[in-house]
């Protein structure tokens, strides 16, 4: 019986195990870094090094408390499950990396050709239109940005929400939601202008969830496709 009960006091302490953190990682982690911590939507974790999570109280921290705006805390896990998915994720690190084909300084020649540059804000270079890309090669995987070439509306980031109203003199407009409080919003106008509407007097405003003000290129040739998505993946943002 006293055998049985220092058994049942020791156990909380071991299942630190991996097994605990894989299962706990792929039911909670994998729908945005992968079931094989490659990434997706997050960014892989597939890294001796991870920028955000240094070391490990960094890592924890940044699994219960989340990464705003897009990562969520993982508030309801023990203490000792947050310590057992860590565990996990840096034997993720142990893993190769992602092999990523195509030429980063061809894809940047193709990102100003293209016009990226109109939308997206580079290295303090470009409009912000869309979201700002410095850093977009530590925030998502290779297969994430070549989607959202692709296909832009297969993901719309947590920031960028597309709004389409009428305002007072019948005129309707459309643009990406700056900010919003009860009684006005404000949007980023295709031309790269703000503007600021008192809800109040608005004819109509729609949230288009899903919509994205960003053109697909369905036609871009894959080898400019695979130097685009090189070129993305290694801004990484200021060290
Ligand atoms: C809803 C999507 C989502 C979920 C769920 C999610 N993450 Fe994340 N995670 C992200 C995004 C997006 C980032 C990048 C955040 C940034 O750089 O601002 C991130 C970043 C991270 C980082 C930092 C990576 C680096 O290179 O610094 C770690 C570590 C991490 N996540 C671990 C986890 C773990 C472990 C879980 C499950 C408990 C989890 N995440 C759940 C989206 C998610
Ligand atoms: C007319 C403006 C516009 C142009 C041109 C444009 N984008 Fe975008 N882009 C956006 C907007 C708005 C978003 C955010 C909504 C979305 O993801 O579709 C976005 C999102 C993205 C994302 C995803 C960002 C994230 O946080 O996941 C990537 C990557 C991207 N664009 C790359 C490019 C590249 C590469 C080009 C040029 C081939 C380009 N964009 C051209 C407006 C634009």
């Amino acid at each position: 019986m006293k055998a049985l009960w220092l058994l049942l006091l020791a156990l909380p302490a071991f299942p630190q195990s991996l097994d605990t953190g894989k299962r706990i990682f792929e039911s909670q982690c994998a729908l945005c870094h992968g079931p094989d911590g490659s990434g997706g939507r997050g960014p892989s974790l597939r890294k001796a090094k991870l920028k955000k999570a240094p070391d490990d109280d960094a890592l924890k921290k940044a699994i219960a408390d989340g990464l705003p705006p897009e990562m969520p805390g993982a508030w309801q896990l023990h203490p000792r499950e947050v310590d057992a998915t860590a565990a996990y994720v840096r034997s993720l690190g142990k893993l190769v990396v992602e092999e990523i084909p195509g030429i980063p300084a061809a894809g940047e020649e193709i990102f100003n050709k293209t016009g990226c540059a109109n939308c997206h804000i580079v290295n303090g270079n470009g409009n912000a239109r869309g979201p700002e890309l410095s850093a977009i090669g530590a925030r998502r995987n290779a297969k994430h940005l070549r989607e959202s070439i692709l296909t832009p509306n297969s993901f719309l980031p947590e920031d960028f929400l597309l709004i389409e109203l009428t305002d007072a003199a019948g005129k309707t407009v459309k643009g990406v939601k700056a900010n919003e409080d009860l009684f006005s919003i404000q949007l980023v106008l295709p031309n790269g202008r703000h503007a600021s509407f008192d809800k109040a007097t608005l004819k109509n405003l729609k949230r288009l969830t899903g919509q994205s003000t960003m053109p697909a290129f369905p036609s871009i040739p894959a080898a400019d496709l695979d130097n685009l998505v090189a070129y993305l993946a290694s801004l990484k943002g200021a060290e």
